[in-house]
């Protein structure tokens, strides 16, 4: 669990991401598209369910899976930050889809009743919880018995060059800290069963963890991969921002020379692996 102070930071974080996420939406769907087709797969989703999506962002996964489950059902997309949640209406509205609404709320306090969804998701938000387990308990209240909980994660650094090749270049210029394992961050959970172990203790059954390994690819130019990672990261923009005009230039040099390798013809592809663990509510 983190202090107040920390949480408060990481939602300001999170707003001033918000329009580089609505900006960046389209190819952030088509990249993270295998995440949550695993996630809509192991939680067994299908036409007519009712969905909760906890920390929806710009509207990913929630609008994926509206499509998925159809004019019978129905997905609630929520997320902490009100900029976030706007992005994702504004979304919706340009795709045309009408069984989404909409909820600007904390993870561990969500706004619905006891038994609500059949299933509730998370793709990449759990690890910025201050609460994980508080978060994991009141996800757990809202779903309805027997229904399933499904979460994606990122497993280690090294496994992910998407974001390793920009992180290991910005470290010879900004020193890295050692960061704390349990504090909010992209890698909190990369560590083989220990969200498994957490979302046991917030009272789930059958819980069950797999990696899912993918590429991570869109038509992108490699431009437009540092475009995307510059933007979309408010650890890098800080970062960036703190250097000299000089070197940030020169790291953005670096990056296009490190990431070359994943640009097969022009476009990108990244090996990528991530953890996705499914549970029950008894
Ligand atoms: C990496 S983004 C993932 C967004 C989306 N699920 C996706 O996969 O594209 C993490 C999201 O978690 C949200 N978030 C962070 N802390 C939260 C909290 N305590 N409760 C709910 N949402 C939170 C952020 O605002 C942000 O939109």
């Amino acid at each position: 669990m983190v202090d107040g102070v920390e949480a408060d930071k990481v939602l300001q974080e999170w707003t001033e991401s918000a329009p580089y996420w609505e900006k960046h939406s389209a190819t952030l769907r088509t990249i993270f598209a295998p995440v949550t087709r695993a996630l809509t797969e192991d939680a067994g989703i299908v036409r007519g369910q009712s969905v909760l999506d906890v920390a929806g962002g710009a509207g990913e996964p929630s609008l994926t899976i509206a499509e998925r489950v159809g004019p019978t059902g129905s997905v609630m997309c929520t997320d902490a930050v009100a900029e976030m949640v706007e992005a994702a209406e504004r979304e919706a509205h340009r795709r045309g889809i009408a069984n989404v609404s909409f909820r600007q709320c904390m993870a561990d306090a969500l706004p619905f009743g006891d038994n609500s969804f059949d299933v509730v998701i998370s793709r990449l938000g759990v690890m910025f919880f201050p609460d994980p387990v508080a978060a994991l308990r009141e996800m757990l209240r809202v779903t309805k018995p027997g229904g399933a909980l499904a979460l994606a994660v990122w497993q280690e650094t090294e496994q992910n060059p998407f974001l390793h090749v920009v992180t290991e270049v910005l470290s010879r210029y900004v020193e890295a800290l050692l960061a704390d394992p349990d504090a909010p961050g992209a890698f909190r959970f990369a560590e083989p069963g220990k969200l498994a172990s957490i979302l046991t203790e917030a009272g789930a059954i059958d819980v069950r963890e797999r990696f899912l390994s993918f590429h991570i690819e869109a038509p992108i130019s490699i431009d437009e991969f540092w475009e995307l990672r510059s933007a979309t990261s408010a650890t890098l923009r800080q970062k960036l921002a703190d250097l000299p005009k000089e070197q940030t230039v020169q790291v953005a040099r670096e990056v296009r020379e490190a990431a070359l390798e994943f640009f097969p013809n022009g476009k990108m592809s990244f090996p990528a692996r991530m953890i996705i663990v499914t549970a029950w509510k008894p």
